[in-house]
């Protein structure tokens, strides 16, 4: 994983949309109904974001952020997206040292979370999608997560 994510020495080439590999539609299904369960409460129904997510808290934490166009899931590759959803994650900034983003390791699979990601997907515009797979390429979902 640590080889991984130090191999990003890539620049990120924007494609044409047509170039995109299209998302599987069953993952796509069961992944929003995995984000449905488990995620929306703090992300949104429709992974709006919590109200004034760019605004650190009372306890100068940042609230949930978006996972649509409006927001920045889409900048990170497949092996940090699953990082973050099975470790957990905190803004290195948050005057807090707790994760404000739960651990998901011992709930989801490494399936789960991989087709929560798939739906998550879907919320991107084409442009975002391309830039997506390029960061990814080097930076695929982990085979053997566990
Ligand atoms: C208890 C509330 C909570 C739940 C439930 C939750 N998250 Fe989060 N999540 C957060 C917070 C808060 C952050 C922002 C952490 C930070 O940057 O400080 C975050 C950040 C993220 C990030 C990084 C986002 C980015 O754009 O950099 C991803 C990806 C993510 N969450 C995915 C998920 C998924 C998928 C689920 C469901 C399996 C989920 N989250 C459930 C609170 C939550």
């Amino acid at each position: 994983m640590g080889a991984m994510l130090t191999a990003a020495s890539h620049v990120a080439i924007v494609r044409a949309a047509d170039e995109v590999p299209s998302l599987d539609s069953e993952s796509v299904k069961s992944g929003r109904a995995i984000y449905g369960q488990y995620c929306a409460s703090c992300h949104g129904a429709n992974a709006q974001g919590a109200p004034d997510w760019q605004e650190r808290d009372e306890r100068g934490e940042l609230p949930a952020p978006p996972h649509n166009a409006e927001g920045h899931t889409w900048r990170h590759s497949d092996a940090m997206l699953s990082e973050m959803v099975s470790k957990g994650w905190r803004d290195p900034f948050n005057k807090t040292k707790r994760l404000t983003m739960p651990a998901f390791g011992d709930v989801l699979s490494a399936e789960q979370i991989r087709t929560v990601i798939a739906y998550l997907k879907t919320l991107w515009t084409p442009e975002q999608r391309g830039f997506q797979v390029e960061e990814s390429r080097n930076q695929p979902f982990p085979h053997q997560m566990r």
